[in-house]
């Protein structure tokens, strides 16, 4: 199982959170920009982002909570490994082919109260998709369960190198529940982040 760190609970200490991850098995770094329009937070402008960069010695794996995607063109500069984006805000392939056009790999995020056909046409067009377990704007919510079922039905149709990945409240117990869905990658933050040692927790994920 792939492990993605979120920072998000450790805005106030984030360089701090960021050398802890260097430090750990992870094997990436979620960072989770919020605009205060798709998502009621604001957090990770551009700026705060750049500093990230400068001291991770991880990949950078971008949760784009966004309405305006024109951001992206600058977050894009940093080269994330993955630049994701909801399908709650698109209506075609228009963004998907710009991310791959900057030769990055792109994601496809869904909130738990959206319906999963809705990223069914994209399925061959993406290298990631992210099932959203909590609703999104917040870390150190509870799993909600329902999304397993979700995840199962789509991983069976969709191509074998898509990776399937989770976000929010992943934890050592619900942590079977996301392989049970048939998940490769979660995304982990208060879990991780609220442990003086990043590393067991991360370990207990794998
Ligand atoms: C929620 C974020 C998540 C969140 C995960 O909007 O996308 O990445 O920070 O944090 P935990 O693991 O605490 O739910
Ligand atoms: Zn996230």
């Amino acid at each position: 199982m792939k492990v993605s760190v979120s920072i998000l609970k450790e805005y106030e200490n984030l360089i701090s959170a960021v050398k802890k991850v260097n430090k750990s098995s992870a094997d990436f770094l979620h960072v989770d920009v919020m605009d205060g329009k798709f998502v009621d937070n604001k957090k990770f402008p551009l700026e705060v982002v750049k500093d990230i960069k400068a001291v991770s010695t991880k990949r950078i794996d971008l949760h784009l909570m966004v309405k305006d995607h024109s951001v992206i063109k600058e977050y894009a500069k940093l080269e994330p490994q993955y630049i994701t984006f909801h399908v709650e805000v698109i209506d075609d392939f228009s963004l998907i082919d710009y991310v791959k056009s900057l030769g990055l790999k792109v994601g496809l995020a869904i909130n738990p109260e959206t319906d999963e056909r809705k990223i069914i046409p994209y399925l061959d067009d993406i290298d990631l998709v992210l099932f959203m377990s909590v609703s999104p704007g917040a870390g150190g919510q509870s799993f909600k369960e329902e999304v397993v079922e979700k995840i199962r039905k789509i991983k069976k149709i969709a191509p074998t190198d898509l990776i399937v990945s989770i976000d929010g409240g992943v934890n050592d117990k619900t942590i079977e529940l996301c392989k049970y869905a048939g998940c490769d990658m979660v995304v982990s933050g208060s879990y991780i982040t609220d442990s003086s040692n990043y590393d067991d927790k991360i370990n207990n994920l794998k």
